[in-house]
């Protein structure tokens, strides 16, 4: 059986392509993660407690405990989705996402090389191509860098030594960059999770400046699929976009949500907006479709109201994670048995 290592596999996307892997069995699965304020355990501690999955606390930066990784079992692949991935947290501090999406992925990289691993995934995201006008065409991979927030700054960097990897040191290595996700086990410091939570609980729902900004929505579910395709089919170099052919006004979201809560309009509060705030990303999936067979399955609105109810009927980890208590489920779990 091949052996895979996920990096970030306890965040929000992590944990739903670990959930993909383990769910089917072709994969033995080996999840490394930090768990920063974004990462929780429990969002797959049932697979790590029915021994589907592997996990090892570390960091991406920590060279010695990612080789002793790649020494101890050989991989197939590393599928790297360990980053900083809030914008709002990249104007407020730049630096650890210097260090955690520039300095780990070099780390990562190199051990990768010394390792020999066969292949390895970045996934990465379409803010690194900037932002669009309202009439622009969508994002395609020929499209040039050009990140405009800390945070897409530090990923097209990364997305850049990958580049440099391949071409120079002949590693085997695909990059994917998708638009906004949405579904199951996000943090709600995004803009769907934290709409929705705020509905159930009558807070304020923040829009940012005139709430005009249109993301293209991307279930998560579908953005797993992709990831696993431009593995198993990519070719090496390459860069693969996947969109969700979903895009749509944040006020358009945020009133959706209100709506299928059950909530009054009332709770929408304009606020100071984002400095820097790209208006509007979108992206043309056309080569993800031809070259992989990829198309997303799940339409927005669909998905919209299927991760709303996610959101409702997960009131206990909605619970952990607003009071910070999923932060010591670790130490709960594992530290203390020594
Ligand atoms: P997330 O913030 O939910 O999860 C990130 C995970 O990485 C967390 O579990 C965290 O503990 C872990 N991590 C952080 N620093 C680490 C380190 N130094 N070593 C090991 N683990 C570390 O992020 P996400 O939304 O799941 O995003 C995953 C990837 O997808 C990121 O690379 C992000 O840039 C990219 N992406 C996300 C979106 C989106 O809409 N969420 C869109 C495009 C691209
Ligand atoms: P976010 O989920 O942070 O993703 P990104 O900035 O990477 O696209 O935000 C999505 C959009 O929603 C973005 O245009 C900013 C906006 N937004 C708000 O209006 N209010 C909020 O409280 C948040 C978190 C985001």
């Amino acid at each position: 059986m091949k052996s895979i290592l996920i990096t970030g596999g306890a965040g929000f996307i992590g944990s739903n392509l670990v959930r993909m892997l383990a769910e089917g069995s072709a994969y033995n699965v080996i999840v490394l993660d930090a768990l920063t304020y974004a990462g929780n355990l429990e969002n797959i501690q049932d697979l790590v407690d029915g021994s589907r999955v592997r996990f090892e606390h570390g960091s991406i930066n920590d060279r010695g405990l990612i080789d002793r990784l790649l020494a101890e079992t050989s991989f197939d692949a590393i599928l790297h989705l360990a980053a900083e991935s809030h914008v709002d947290r990249s104007i407020a501090s730049a630096a650890p996402f210097i260090e955690t999406n520039v300095v780990g992925t070099l780390t990562l990289l190199e051990a990768a090389k010394h390792a020999a691993v066969r292949r390895f995934v970045h996934v990465s995201t379409d803010e690194v191509y900037g932002m669009l006008g309202p009439t622009d065409p969508a994002f395609t991979e020929e499209t040039p860098l050009a990140p405009n927030s800390p945070y897409s700054a530090s990923k097209a960097a990364s997305d850049l030594l990958v580049r440099a990897f391949v071409h120079t040191h002949g590693m085997d290595a695909v990059i994917t960059r998708c638009s906004n996700n949405y579904g199951p086990y996000q943090f709600p410091e995004k803009l769907i999770p934290l709409m929705t939570l705020n509905a159930i609980e009558n807070r304020s729902l923040p829009i940012y400046g005139d709430g005009l900004q249109v993301r293209d929505w991307l279930h998560v579910e579908d953005h797993c699929r992709g990831i696993m395709l431009a593995y198993e089919r990519g070719m090496t170099g390459q860069v693969y976009n996947f969109g969700g052919f979903g895009e749509e006004k944040n006020i358009v979201v945020a009133t959706s949500i209100l709506q299928h809560v059950g909530k009054d309009e009332s709770l929408l509060t304009y606020v100071a907006d984002r400095p820097g705030h790209d208006r509007r990303y979108a992206i043309n999936p056309r080569k993800v479709q031809q070259e992989l067979g990829w198309t997303p399955e799940w339409n927005f609105k669909d998905g919209l109201r299927t991760t709303i109810d996610w959101y409702r009927a997960n009131s206990a980890w909605c619970q952990n994670v607003r009071s910070g208590e999923y932060r010591s489920y670790y130490q709960r779990q594992y530290e203390q048995r020594g």
